[in-house]
């Protein structure tokens, strides 16, 4: 498979060469092409090589600039205008930061280890940001609303067509990782394209959110967001898969402050919260797979106080084993795979899946690929916070998710 490997990447810059040759040739041509491609709201040609659009000193040049995070606070109190003026500035701070941090993606996966980086699904991925790259980079300038809605409808067939990176850099990942001993570089790569990621998914919801005029939005951010509304939901949608899948769950109890509302963006804490509860609620079940009757509780803490607020889940699903205590914040750590009995199997609560990024996708049906406890400490840490955790073995687990609120009174982070 190391030849077949080798011999594709081979083929790829072959390809890359010989497009690379023509692209220059009818550069003209070529940038009309994207320029038409853009503005036709059916953009999704996905079976289309991109290496036909290659184009390397572009994507240099975007790499070599530093990206311009802005803070919710910026966000929160923005002017909005009556004329739209708001929207356009909004799509033309995207129109150059965009191609910047793609581009920086792009960096990351050319600096993978061979082995690595020539895995036919992360392969694939790269392409995709090539892709996206190319589509957005030679976008042209937006200079009134009627380009910015052809931006918009391509920033959303864009954000569809990522739906599933996650899921096919944890499958990719799983494939290749056994030929590596380098876990700090794996680790480096996926925390900085994971939260890179949801940077740029946050930026672009925020504007296409910008434009829908949501109540009790500014964008992305809720102004009246409640803890206990989030977890209550996502705790619907773990306990209907548990239903699912074993014929029974544990209840799921909040408790604190539960009338607690503030600004807050929802996206990146609703993976958090649904990975956390999906491992809770698995290790509930395979701990009374044998005593349904008594399945205890899943009990949600919620504590806000004026510089951060903290949720705090707790199980008593027998805790973590001393001996993969070590193992759990790693990339592609599982034991879902690993129990003979087949009614834990772990099918279900292994997969990157939420309330929200399943509506409107097939994605997510995906087995545990470990990515649950590590992608959720890196968007914690990139927000600004924090999860720790602490197992009684015998017992149960408790995890602490802290994060700093974003209404401007203490620093926060940037998007
Ligand atoms: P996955 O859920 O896909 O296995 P995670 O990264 O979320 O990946 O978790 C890694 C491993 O840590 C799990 O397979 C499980 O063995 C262990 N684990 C995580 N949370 C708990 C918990 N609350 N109770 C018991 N084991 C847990
Ligand atoms: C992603 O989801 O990984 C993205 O970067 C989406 C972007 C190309 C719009």
């Amino acid at each position: 498979s190391a030849i077949s490997c080798s011999k594709r990447v081979l083929w790829h810059q072959t390809q890359i060469l010989s497009i690379v040759y023509l692209v220059n040739k009818n550069s003209r041509k070529f940038s009309d092409d994207v320029f038409n491609r853009a503005l036709d709201s059916n953009v999704k040609e996905k079976s289309k090589p991109v290496t036909s659009f290659y184009n390397q000193s572009a994507i240099d040049a975007a790499a070599a600039k530093p990206s311009l995070r802005i803070t919710p606070t910026t966000i929160l109190y923005a002017g909005k205008n009556p004329d739209g003026s708001h929207i356009l500035r909004s799509a033309q701070y995207l129109h150059k930061e965009l191609p910047v941090r793609i581009a920086h993606r792009i960096q990351g996966f050319r600096g993978l280890p061979f082995i690595v980086g020539c895995h036919p699904t992360l392969i694939k991925v790269h392409e995709m940001y090539i892709r996206a790259f190319l589509l957005l980079s030679q976008f042209p300038h937006i200079r009134d609303l009627e380009i910015e809605e052809q931006y918009s409808k391509l920033l959303h067939n864009l954000l569809d067509d990522f739906r599933d990176v996650m899921i096919l850099m944890a499958e990719g990942f799983a494939e290749c990782r056994k030929h590596i001993k380098d876990e700090d570089m794996i680790r480096q790569f996926l925390d900085r394209t994971l939260t890179s990621r949801l940077s740029i998914r946050l930026l672009c919801e925020h504007h296409l959110s910008l434009r829908d005029e949501k109540p009790n939005h500014v964008g992305i951010i809720n102004v009246n967001f409640s803890p206990r509304k989030l977890i209550e939901k996502t705790a619907t949608f773990v306990k209907e898969m548990s239903e699912a899948k074993y014929g029974v769950t544990p209840d799921v109890r909040v408790v604190g402050h539960i009338n607690a509302t503030f600004p807050y963006i929802a996206p990146p804490l609703e993976y958090i919260i649904t990975e956390l509860l999906k491992n809770a609620i698995r290790a509930t079940v395979e701990a009374y797979i044998n005593n349904t009757g008594n399945i205890p509780d899943v009990v949600v803490t919620i504590a806000n106080n004026e510089v951060d607020f903290i949720i705090r889940i707790s199980d008593r699903g027998g805790g973590i084993d001393h001996c993969i205590i070590d193992q759990i914040w790693d990339y592609n750590f599982t034991t879902s795979r690993a129990t003979v009995d087949d009614r834990v199997d772990g099918g279900l609560f292994g997969e990157i899946t939420s309330p929200s990024h399943m509506s409107g996708s097939k994605a997510g049906r995906m087995h545990g690929y470990g990515f649950g406890l590590p992608a959720s400490r890196a968007y914690a840490e990139y927000l600004g916070g924090s999860i720790s955790l602490e197992t009684m073995q015998g017992i149960g687990t408790d995890v602490y998710l802290r994060l700093r609120h974003i209404d401007g009174r203490h620093e926060s982070f940037r998007i």
